[in-house]
């Protein structure tokens, strides 16, 4: 069964609308687990749009084994995870002007950077995924720079506009998956994924978890986040 990672940074981003203390992210975290959620993802960006130091903190307390922090390779953000230990580090690319994040990581060009991110991490026992775009270069340089897991950007895939283009970034997104599980990485994937596009990526085989926000956090303003969570579940196993 792929795991289901739900991303709740948007109900951070609810509060930050008024810097007030509600609606917790916390407390939908514990909700999201309750309903069926494999694990609680949590983005903490540079310019603390949404979640804050404190979310991490004690959502750290509050799940166990299961909790994913999306994080820029900055020193600020390796300092922070090596503290809080999350379960799970996703290597994501960050600017501050982007409503949300636009593309894969480019290894090739930030090799560096990246390598000692995850030297850092890696020490600290945290698994280790890569947000990459589907790329047989990029796996394969992912692999060799020690890392766990990729993750497949799906923004292509889920923003394209007709049936060609849609079934173009599918075919991209098997072949790097194919390729990464021959090199020995997990594959997760994730970004633009709805109740009505995932079962085409649910139908690729070999793939492990996927980390949805938009969407979910979306349904369940209107009908609840434990049955938005639920349908998700559903919707995942629904064949395509
Ligand atoms: N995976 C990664 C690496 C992301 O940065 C995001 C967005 O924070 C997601 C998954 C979830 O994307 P969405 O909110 O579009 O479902």
């Amino acid at each position: 069964m792929i795991r289901l990672g739900v991303n709740i940074d948007h109900v951070a981003t609810i509060r930050q609308a008024r810097r007030a203390t509600e609606p917790d992210p916390v407390a939908a975290a514990v909700i999201a687990m309750l309903s069926g959620a494999d694990n609680i993802t949590l983005h903490l960006r540079e310019d603390r749009r949404h979640i804050q130091d404190r979310d991490l903190r004690v959502m750290r307390e509050v799940i166990h084994n299961n909790l994913n922090l999306e994080m820029a390779a900055t020193d600020e953000m390796l300092e922070i995870a090596c503290s809080v230990k999350p379960d799970q580090a996703t290597l994501v690319p960050e600017r501050r002007e982007e409503l949300t994040t636009e593309g894969g990581l480019n290894i090739i060009a930030y090799h560096d950077v990246i390598a000692n991110a995850i030297e850092r991490l890696k020490a600290k026992d945290i698994h280790l995924s890569l947000f990459i775009d589907p790329d047989l270069d990029q796996v394969d340089i992912s692999k060799r720079l020690g890392a766990d897991a990729v993750e497949l950007q799906t923004a292509t895939y889920s923003e394209a506009k007709t049936f060609s283009e849609k079934e173009k970034s599918l075919e991209k997104l098997r072949a790097a998956t194919e390729y990464a599980i021959s090199r020995g990485l997990h594959v997760h994937m994730g970004h633009g994924l709805n109740y009505h596009n995932v079962q085409a990526i649910t139908a690729i085989a070999g793939v492990e978890e996927l980390n949805i926000g938009h969407s979910i956090i979306s349904r369940a303003v209107l009908v609840g986040l434990a049955t938005a969570v639920r349908e998700m579940k559903e919707a995942m196993h629904q064949s395509s």
